[in-house]
């Protein structure tokens, strides 16, 4: 009698569980033993709690999911795939920082080496320039190992396209890029991710083909917005409004659509920078890419200034909103925090109000005491709506009236309130 023999079960262990490990980690679950490791004991025990503080997952779908959870590396050894889901962050001076990718591998290479599975796969989510998993992961993988990549233990990646806040565009739909060292790795993967994402997959060539794709998703979309942001430069001496512009210039059927705004948090903001410092290593200086970053970076200082010239010497100012955008609690690489840095420079008093950022956070990362009613603020000489949470999206007339003193101002940065609800008396103004 023959039996057709059957792929053994994968045993899968994440390696960080950020925004972008953990829903990965929940929907593997689903279909393997999986393992969701991290080194912050702190964040473990709190999903452990059913805690998960960035909102990507709901507090029942943590407590029946079937994924462990641990922050003590002797859980790691035994698996067959890592998939590696760690920050790649970038210096003061824009250049990558892929310490967090070194310190996991160099964690995968120890499990690799107590306990090596035949074939074992190691994937990285986390979005790098192209060459790094194979040109520096893979080395520190063998270093710490001993064993050899291509033949004891294999390589894969696969870019996260995932977009906190968004619930219609979420890890379990969308179109997943996957790539394997080998055409036999890179099938073991489809088969893989194809368990979790009704949206399909697409196989890239290489490696360097998938890390290449995401970083020009957002390098693209950084360009566009910085585009966007030049004309609303342009515009804003013309005395026109940039969102009337865009509405009347966006019914033609191949103009793209983005909006003017500040460009901050860890992907769209950062991921430009990891393709251009390739680029330099590789004797190319990426002027476009550059250009780009530097508009969206200075953003902030120019809405800081636009918005000073327009109202009183040290005005009092409420700002909308501290998160990098809407309806998410992450403030890392928050523009506005420099957008209040650049008023207070101009002599104003400025206070600020969030719904979902963590008080704690504001403090620690940006010196900001975030006012925690929004109900009992008034009487500003200024509102600036920063981000646009449901919250202020939600606030009607009388609201505003409250909020800014009769000839005051309100600055609406993604316009918001833009045609609807400003009080009689009060100056409005927008990109
Ligand atoms: N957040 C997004 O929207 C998004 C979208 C697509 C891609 N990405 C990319 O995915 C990667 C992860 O981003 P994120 O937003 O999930 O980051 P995050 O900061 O939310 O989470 C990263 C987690 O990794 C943990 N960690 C750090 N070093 C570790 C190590 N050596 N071993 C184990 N755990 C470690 C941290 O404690 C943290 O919990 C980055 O490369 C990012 O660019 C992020």
């Amino acid at each position: 009698m023959t039996a057709s023999a059957s792929p053994p079960a994968e045993t899968i262990a994440v390696i960080g569980l950020g925004y972008v490990g953990l829903p990965l980690a929940v929907a593997l679950a689903r279909h393997f033993d999986v393992l969701g490791f991290d080194i912050d004991q702190v964040r473990v025990d709190e999903l452990r709690q059913g805690e998960d503080r960035t909102r990507e997952i709901e507090p029942d779908a943590l407590r029946v999911s079937s994924l462990r959870l641990s922050a003590d590396p002797a859980d790691l050894p035994g698996k067959t795939v890592y998939i590696v889901t760690v920050p790649t962050p970038v210096d003061d001076k824009n250049a990558p920082d892929l310490g967090p990718v070194r310190a996991a591998s160099r964690t995968v290479g120890h499990a690799l080496r107590q306990a090596p599975m035949p074939q074992a796969v190691v994937v990285y989510e986390s979005t790098v320039y192209p060459g790094v998993t194979e040109d520096i992961c893979g080395p520190i993988l063998e270093q710490e190992s001993g064993l050899a990549c291509g033949r004891d233990f294999f390589l894969g990646y696969s870019p996260e396209r995932i977009n906190p806040g968004d619930k219609v565009h979420t890890v379990d739909k969308i179109t997943k890029v996957v790539a394997g060292q080998t055409p036999d790795i890179a099938a073991r993967l489809e088969r893989i991710y194809g368990k979790i994402t009704s949206g399909g997959i697409h196989l890239a060539p290489t490696i360097k083909t998938a890390e290449a794709a995401k970083v020009i998703e957002n390098a693209q979309r950084d360009i566009n917005i910085a585009f966007v942001n030049e004309i609303a430069m342009i515009f804003g001496k013309l005395g026109i409004s940039t969102y009337d512009v865009l509405e009347a210039a966006g019914t033609k059927w191949n103009f793209l659509k983005f909006q003017p705004g500040l460009v901050g948090g860890h992907c769209i903001g950062v991921d430009p920078y990891y393709l251009a410092h390739r680029a330099e290593e590789l004797g190319h200086h990426a002027r476009i890419i550059l250009s780009g970053r530097a508009i969206n970076d200075g953003m902030s200082a120019y809405i800081g200034e636009a918005i000073s010239a327009r109202i009183r010497p040290s005005s009092n100012i409420l700002v909308l909103g501290l998160t990098f955008k809407e309806d998410v609690p992450d403030l890392r690489n928050s523009k506005v925090a420099d957008l209040i840095g650049s008023l207070r420079r101009l002599g104003h008093k400025v206070s600020v109000h969030d719904p979902l950022a963590d008080p704690h956070e504001a403090q620690h990362e940006y010196g900001v005491m975030l006012s925690p009613r929004l109900d009992q603020l008034a009487d500003f000489d200024a509102v600036i709506a920063a981000v646009p949470h449901q919250q202020y999206r939600a606030i009607n007339r009388a609201e505003l009236a409250r909020l800014v003193r009769d000839g005051g101002m309100v600055a609406d940065l993604k316009g918001i309130w833009r045609g609807q609800k400003i009080p009689a008396g009060r100056q409005y103004w927008t990109l």
